[in-house]
């Protein structure tokens, strides 16, 4: 992929800022267990750093376990709809691989579904300076659950029909990268559903930046996508399967 591809995609999310905070799935709360115990630190009374907060749907929950966060977006639409949202919380504009905070600033930085959109070489130093020293990044993705038959086809098919297309495996390379920063890496991996109907799994799949980019390119594939999940969910509703991943990384 090109970097200009790359930056498009990453700016993809603001033409579709508010059906992403309709229609997004939230965070597991074992998730959240899971930061707390591989970083061995509580999220109660931290100081979190939550970068691509984009709608806030991730920092609405770390803001559930007890953290002071203050949120980081790029993206003009997206922070417009995090605003609407968290209006109490604190945003700041800016990007992942240039934070404006002073060294040691955080006990977290956290990226939910948004590291892979930043430069690795730029946004991992950067988040290791704004973190005390025992400080932990913490990063996680809801990814498709391709042992469901449905989901690997529909993937499939998605990857054929939209050339911005990104493989849902990519964060599995993330302790690999990470590797090269002198941290200790640690993973763990949630398996979990959510029940809604097939009009919210096409709004949901709408908001992915391969689709997003598209504008109305993406209309036949939505409709061509509503026609098979009518036949495969006559009922109109179903299990939207996901493995959440995260990775929590530390000082060695
Ligand atoms: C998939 S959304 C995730 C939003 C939110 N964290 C969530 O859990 O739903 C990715 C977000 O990353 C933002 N983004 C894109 N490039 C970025 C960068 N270089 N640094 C930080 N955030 C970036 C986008 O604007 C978008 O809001």
């Amino acid at each position: 992929m090109t970097s200009s591809s790359h930056a498009a995609l990453a700016r993809s999310f603001d033409r579709v800022a508010a059906e992403y905070a309709a229609s997004r799935p939230t965070y597991p709360p074992e998730l959240f267990d899971a930061v707390e115990e591989l970083s061995e630190r509580s999220l109660t009374g931290a100081t979190v750093i939550d970068v691509g907060a984009g709608t806030g749907i991730g920092t609405r929950l770390l803001g559930e376990r007890g953290a002071r966060v203050t949120a980081v977006e790029p993206g003009a639409g997206m922070a417009a709809q995090f605003g609407a949202a968290l209006p109490a919380v604190p945003l700041v504009r800016a990007d992942g691989n240039a934070l404006p905070f002073a060294d040691g600033a955080a006990d977290f930085v956290t990226y939910a579904q948004a590291w892979h959109w930043t430069d690795p070489a730029r946004s991992v130093p950067e988040a290791l300076r704004v973190l005390r020293p025992d400080g932990a990044l913490a990063m996680w993705w809801n990814m498709p659950d391709l042992s469901h038959r449905w989901i690997a086809a529909q993937e499939a098919r998605l990857a054929e029909r939209c050339a911005g297309y990104r493989p849902p495996g990519f964060p599995q390379t993330v302790p690999g990268l990470l590797a090269h920063f002198a941290v200790r890496v640690r993973t763990r991996s949630i398996r979990w559903s959510r029940r809604i109907t097939v009009d919210d799994r096409l709004r949901t799949l709408a908001t992915h930046s391969f689709l997003a980019v598209m504008g109305a390119a993406a209309d036949p594939v939505l409709r061509a996508e509503r026609e098979e999940l009518r036949t495969l969910f006559p009922d109109g509703t179903l299990d939207e399967p996901y493995v959440t991943n995260v990775t929590v990384a530390h000082r060695a």
